[in-house]
Order: C-alpha cells, then sequence, then structure tokens
C-alpha cells in the first residue's frame, strides 16, 4: 500500500469523464488499497474517486464510518434516485471549501467489486450522498458546481430536522 498525491482542483483531469474499467487484475486492487489509505490518511475524506488520484477510470471507494464500512466500487450506475435533500459538502480535491448541495435521500446502485462480480445496494443518508458525490467526479463534475445558497428558512428547517434524529 502506499499513499497517492490528490489531485487538487485547477487541474484539468478533473474535469475529464472517466473510462470504465476492464481489467479486475492485482494493478486494480493495488489503486484501490492505494486510495483508501489515501482517504483515510488524518481521517481527511469519507470518499475518494480514482480520477482524484490522476486515474481516469470508474472506481470509487467511500467509507462514511457506518456498518457498511468501506465499499468499493467500480463501473458504478445509479440505477434509482428518491427525495431530495441538501448536505454540507466538501472535497479532498477543492481544500478549505465548502457548501450545501442537493442531493436524493435514497439511492439504489450497482456496482462491481474489485473480482469483477456484480452488486447491488440501496443506501440512504450520509452514504447516498456521498455516492452520489463521488459518482459526480466519474463525470468530471465537483460539488461547487452544484453548490446552493439556502435561505435561512430552508437553514432552520434542515437543523430542525437534524435534531429528530
Ligand atoms: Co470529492
Amino acid at each position: 500500500m502506499a499513499l497517492r498525491e490528490i489531485v487538487i482542483d485547477g487541474d484539468p483531469i478533473l474535469r475529464k469523464i472517466s473510462r470504465p474499467v476492464e481489467k479486475f487484475d492485482s494493478k486494480l486492487a493495488d489503486l484501490l488499497d492505494d486510495m483508501a489509505e489515501t482517504m483515510y490518511l488524518d481521517n481527511r475524506g469519507i470518499g475518494i474517486a480514482a480520477v482524484q488520484v490522476g486515474i481516469l477510470r470508474r472506481i470509487f471507494v467511500v467509507d462514511v464510518g457506518d456498518e457498511n464500512g468501506k465499499l468499493e466500487f467500480i463501473n458504478p450506475e445509479i440505477l434509482e434516485r428518491e427525495g431530495s435533500t441538501f448536505y454540507l459538502e466538501g472535497c479532498l480535491s477543492c481544500p478549505g471549501k465548502n457548501g450545501y448541495v442537493e442531493r436524493p435521500e435514497r439511492i439504489r446502485v450497482r456496482a462491481q467489486n474489485r473480482n469483477g462480480e456484480w452488486f447491488e445496494l440501496e443506501a440512504d443518508g450520509l452514504l447516498a450522498i456521498c455516492i452520489c458525490h463521488e459518482y459526480d467526479h466519474l463525470d468530471g463534475i465537483l460539488f461547487i458546481d452544484k453548490v446552493v445558497e439556502l435561505t435561512e428558512e430552508q437553514l432552520a428547517e434542515l437543523e430542525a430536522e437534524e435534531e429528530e434524529e
């Protein structure tokens, strides 16, 4: 395992479309392990896409600290999106920045694991948000493209919802 350097906003590679993974080999396994190590360093991130370490492949790793632990997604497709919520996001590639982004409340996603086997997952809450954020990276989209200014009413509503949970 090795740390990889994080690509920072401004580098044009972050705006490119990542290509599907075709080979499920030891090189892919090494990349996935390195991505996780880079994400976990100093507890900085809950998700990382391959393009953020300079590899234009449709791969991301997430760990939002719930019972699912670390999840690896290769060639993912989001099959269903339901509901709407706002979450204050940040990104390893956009240091010092954050902002509210509208995301679905629940999603159903299909992807391959590191052995090339397909799996399906239903996710809600932070995991759904994180998967959508990482999925955007595969198409060259950053959260800063989607940041919305919430009204004071919307912010108060969000705070009330968070207190309920
Ligand atoms: Co990001």
